[in-house]
């Protein structure tokens, strides 16, 4: 691994979701520069089972760590739960953070002891969630987990970043929310939503809108930036006195990246196609 305390930081998802997160990273750590890849190519992870998505993480971890990378964010929740442990195992010294759902988090907010959690069906089937799921079990708070495998929603707000046409966002937002019973702060009602997919908050309005003001959403963007400060220690992080710069790509649908990029980070950085 680099000791370049000015090497930038990989950060990865299937597509646009991980910008969720890289907005989170850059407040955390405004003088860090960061290489930011969609793999829209290859998308989605979270319905393609998970000798796919740990091979694309395998090649993109490759990728980035030949680029020098001084840590990889593994911003992608399916991705985490699919390959996280092998990444480990193949980069010793890389500080490698990866991303899963918030339920403990959620665990403390919780009055009514629903909590929703949305995320990836690939997510939901991984050994490591369902082992964090168990590990919440144990705690001394009666809490009830209703789990939804939202199929096809990050293909559409990826779809949707490109076209600007949310109809299919919205439509699968309100079937998925719907699947999951009453919200609300009334015994027997959902009031804390995970986010269990970094796509998923850049659909927040279209969930808000269906569920209402007082249910919390809990998403883990600001826990990994701050997970990953902490994995820097003093001397890796940047000496530069310049604001971060953000290098985006894509290995496929450009336009999609950039124009998310611009609406969620204002960033005009053009995005480069790679082809692996
Ligand atoms: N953004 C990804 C996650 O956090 C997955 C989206 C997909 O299915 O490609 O799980």
């Amino acid at each position: 691994m680099t000791t370049d305390c000015n090497a930038p930081i990989g950060v990865f998802d299937s597509g646009i979701g991980g910008l969720s997160v890289l907005k989170a990273l850059r407040a955390a750590l405004p003088h860090e520069d960061f290489v930011y890849i969609a793999d829209s190519g290859h998308a989605p992870y979270g319905e393609q089972g998970a000798a796919h998505v740990l091979a694309r993480s395998r090649a993109l971890a490759q990728y980035l760590v030949s680029q020098n990378v001084k840590a990889l964010v593994m911003a992608c929740n399916t991705a985490t739960a699919a390959a996280i442990a092998l990444l480990r195992a193949e980069h010793p010294g890389l500080a490698l953070i990866g991303v899963e759902p918030a339920l403990k988090p959620a665990m403390a907010l919780t009055r009514t002891g629903r909590i929703g959690v949305m995320a990836t069906r690939g997510t939901l089937a991984s050994a490591k969630f369902q082992a964090l799921l168990a590990a919440q079990a144990c705690g001394p708070q009666a809490v009830e987990f209703i789990t939804q495998p939202c199929d096809g929603l990050a293909q559409a707000i990826e779809a949707s970043a490109g076209t600007g046409d949310t109809t299919k966002t919205i439509a699968l937002c309100a079937y998925h929310i719907s699947a999951m019973g009453p919200f609300g702060t009334k015994p027997g009602e959902i009031d804390t939503l995970v986010l269990g997919c970094t796509h998923y908050p850049l659909a927040s309005e279209h969930l808000r809108a269906l569920v209402g003001a007082p249910v919390r959403f809990i998403d883990n963007g600001e826990a990994v930036a701050r997970q990953t400060r902490r994995r820097l220690p003093d001397g890796l992080l940047a000496s530069n006195a310049r604001p971060g710069r953000v290098s985006l790509f894509a290995t496929s649908q450009t336009h999609a990246l950039q124009a998310a990029a611009q609406r969620w980070l204002g960033l005009s950085a053009a995005v480069g196609l790679l082809s692996f």
